[in-house]
């Protein structure tokens, strides 16, 4: 085992960060009102149509049945596990126990295939020198046929040979990929359960977004310089195992284990979702839309997390080293925004639920708040006038510009029954009645 390997990375476990997951457009610091807005409204599942990191949804937990949807393979496997999970999570200390042999087994093939452009880059990363470190780019990207050779010898090198020196350190792609190796190691030989391979999997998602040299998605590695070789260098320096250890033990399903069988997961488009819903398969009670307000589509901003949930070896392709298969989102394309409202509001329209939508004044969809409103009016018996929330979006520098931009976000709410809308508001009414003596004893022993 190599000086780098889980033995070394092991003695700074305890001190490694991880960073929790960013994502462009997230509803964190929104969720709380939104919860709080949901909490009227009648009982029965939940839908984060547009889940994302499932913000709302991970903010409602216990209090229903959450149902999550999104397109990317990256949501699915992170809200699969955080709210469906069969079973508590126990065992991270085995499991990384277990991970080390096969983990060093896929390191040690792929340094000795790559062991001249990882001497070069320790040196580039020692002097400090942003040519030194693009050269090592240059290197990889003429590694092809090393990564067909590896391939047929069961090595795992997609993250290697697809962003080894641009998104990652060549040494870190070289421990993520055996991360991997070591997590489909141990499930193909029954060692772990599914289960268990799907939290090893999300350690490691969150891994990549810690230690990536990017703005905090993938839409463009940084290319080392003069002015952010720093930068460059802090992330470099980071090692995958540590981070991936400590994530994994920190990771936990929401809830317990009862609450968590009565949801569900969907990887669905999000209009075809809701036409797809009857009485049959399952209705919501609410239904949250958060769509992408900007022209940056999901697909190639998280890209990287796609490659590492897949794990397919796709035929990347650009300077963002793109995966072909990107799905297009209508509500990220200027000429395609107003059809895919329509749609939505339409397909919601036609379930009981109550839908609430969310929408900055600034997004793709022109005028938004006049046509949303003129949509919702056309197709529902009630419409709420927007709830308006002062909001900083978090661009992570997408399009966008600036990590953060201050924006007025509207929550929108319109339904066909005020029954569904305002029933939990009855109960929660005579629940604050019933409860006053209650408050009267904390008061007293405050
Ligand atoms: C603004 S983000 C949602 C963020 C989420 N509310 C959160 O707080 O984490 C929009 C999400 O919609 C997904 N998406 C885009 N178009 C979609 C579609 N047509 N159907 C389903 N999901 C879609 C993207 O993959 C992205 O995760």
């Amino acid at each position: 085992m190599g000086r780098r390997g889980p033995k070394a990375a092991g003695q700074v476990l305890s001190s490694a960060i991880v960073a929790n997951f960013t994502y462009m457009g997230s509803k964190k610091l929104l969720a709380p009102q939104i919860a709080d807005l949901v909490a009227d409204m009648a009982d029965g599942p939940f839908l984060d149509l547009f889940s994302g990191i499932a913000a709302v949804g991970s903010q409602i937990s216990t209090q229903r049945p959450i149902w999550c949807n999104d397109v990317q393979n990256f949501s699915t496997l992170l809200t699969s596990q955080k709210f469906c999970a069969a079973r508590a999570f126990k065992t991270a200390n085995e499991l990384v126990e277990s991970a080390k042999i096969p983990y060093a087994v896929n390191q040690t093939r792929l340094e000795e295939k790559f062991g001249e452009t990882l001497a070069h880059e320790r040196r580039a990363l020692a002097s400090g020198s942003a040519e030194g470190t693009r050269e090592v780019i240059t290197i990889m990207s003429q590694v092809d046929k090393q990564i067909s050779a590896l391939r047929r010898q069961q090595v795992h090198c997609l993250l290697t040979g697809s962003h080894g020196a641009t998104y990652f350190g060549v040494r870190q792609a070289i421990e993520l990929d055996s991360i991997r190796y070591a997590a489909d190691h141990l499930l193909s030989r029954g060692k772990v359960t599914a289960e268990e391979h799907g939290w090893m999997v999300l350690a490691l998602c969150q891994t990549l977004s810690t230690v990536s040299n990017s703005t905090g998605h993938f839409a463009q590695y940084l290319s080392p310089s003069d002015a952010n070789i720093r930068r460059v260098l802090r992330k470099r320096r980071m090692n995958c195992w540590s981070v991936w250890s400590a994530a994994l033990r920190e990771s936990q399903p929401i809830g317990n284990v009862v609450w968590r069988r009565g949801n569900r997961i969907f990887k669905s488009d999000a209009i075809r979702l809701l036409q797809s819903l009857s009485e049959r398969v399952g209705q919501p009670a609410v239904i949250y839309a958060d769509p992408p307000y900007t022209s940056d589509q999901y697909s190639r901003y998280y890209h990287v997390l796609e490659n590492a949930v897949l794990y397919d070896y796709p035929e990347v392709s650009g300077k963002g080293q793109y995966r072909p298969d990107r799905f297009t989102s209508g509500f990220s394309l200027k000429a395609g925004v107003d059809a895919a409202f329509k749609e939505l509001i339409s397909a919601a329209a036609k379930l009981p639920a109550v839908f609430i939508l969310s929408y900055p004044t600034n997004g793709l969809l022109k005028n938004s708040t006049k046509r949303v409103l003129e949509l919702l009016a056309d197709q529902f018996a009630h419409v709420e006038a927007p709830l308006v929330i002062p909001h900083l979006h978090s661009t992570m520098g997408g399009s966008k510009g600036a990590q953060k931009h201050a924006v007025d976000e509207n929550i929108f709410v319109a339904y066909q029954d005020p029954v569904a809308r305002w029933r939990g508001k009855a109960a929660a009414t005579l629940a604050t009645q019933r409860t006053q003596p209650i408050l009267k004893v904390e008061d007293i022993a405050a």
